[in-house]
């Protein structure tokens, strides 16, 4: 778990403590002030539980906590986006199926500088909507009366997956591989963008 992300992780390793589950709990965080619940989880989870914080000695290292792992044991991580992209990158590396990689993204889809317009063409009715910065495919989409299926927006549940059959992507969700980022044949129309004047997709 990074950061507030610790929230969920809690309730699912109580539930595997009381299933008598075996499971290694990692927490990290910027430093230890800002880390909320330690003592508590501490007296909680005991030896499971790992405490890291960037700015001492106990900073995380994920490629040893992944080639900890045993090869049944299953890997949740919840926090920010920059803590899932490097652990499902170095699980990937290292060989963990894509089955045993879960993740939940703890974070606001951020609007980035040097954001700009681009056009979406809804392939089965040929319109076309201009996406401005600070609004998302999805927010246009709708507010234009096109249906579009979606859940968590923030781009890691894979609901809103649509197929790219013309442009470039600008992927940032978490549930691409980097082979699917790298083929732009799919994307998460919650919080990606574009990269070239129009993307058509398959709507
Ligand atoms: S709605 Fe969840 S990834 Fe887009």
């Amino acid at each position: 778990a990074g950061g507030i992300g610790i929230t969920p992780m809690i309730s699912m390793a109580a539930t595997l403590k009381a299933a008598g589950q075996d499971f290694t709990f990692h927490y990290t965080g910027r430093s230890a002030p800002v880390m909320a619940y330690r003592d508590a989880l501490r007296e909680s989870f005991g030896e499971a539980l790992h405490l890291h914080c960037d700015d001492d000695a106990t900073a995380l290292d994920l490629g040893a906590v992944i080639d900890s792992l045993g090869p049944q044991a299953h890997l949740y991580v919840c926090g920010p986006k920059g803590l899932i992209e490097a652990t499902k990158a170095k699980a990937e590396a290292a060989g963990v199926a894509a089955e045993r990689i879960h993740f939940e993204l703890f974070d606001a889809p951020q609007e980035q500088e040097g954001d700009s317009a681009f056009e979406v063409e809804v392939a089965s009715s040929g319109e076309v909507f201009t996406i401005p910065p600070g609004q998302s495919i999805i927010d246009v989409l709708e507010a234009g009366g096109v249906d579009v299926m979606y859940d968590c927006q923030r781009g890691d549940c894979g609901i809103c997956q649509c197929d790219v059959l013309s442009g470039t992507p600008d992927h940032r969700d978490v549930v691409l591989s980097e082979a699917e980022r790298a083929a732009g044949n799919v994307m998460q129309i919650c919080v990606s963008r574009a990269k070239s004047p129009r993307l058509v997709l398959d709507i």
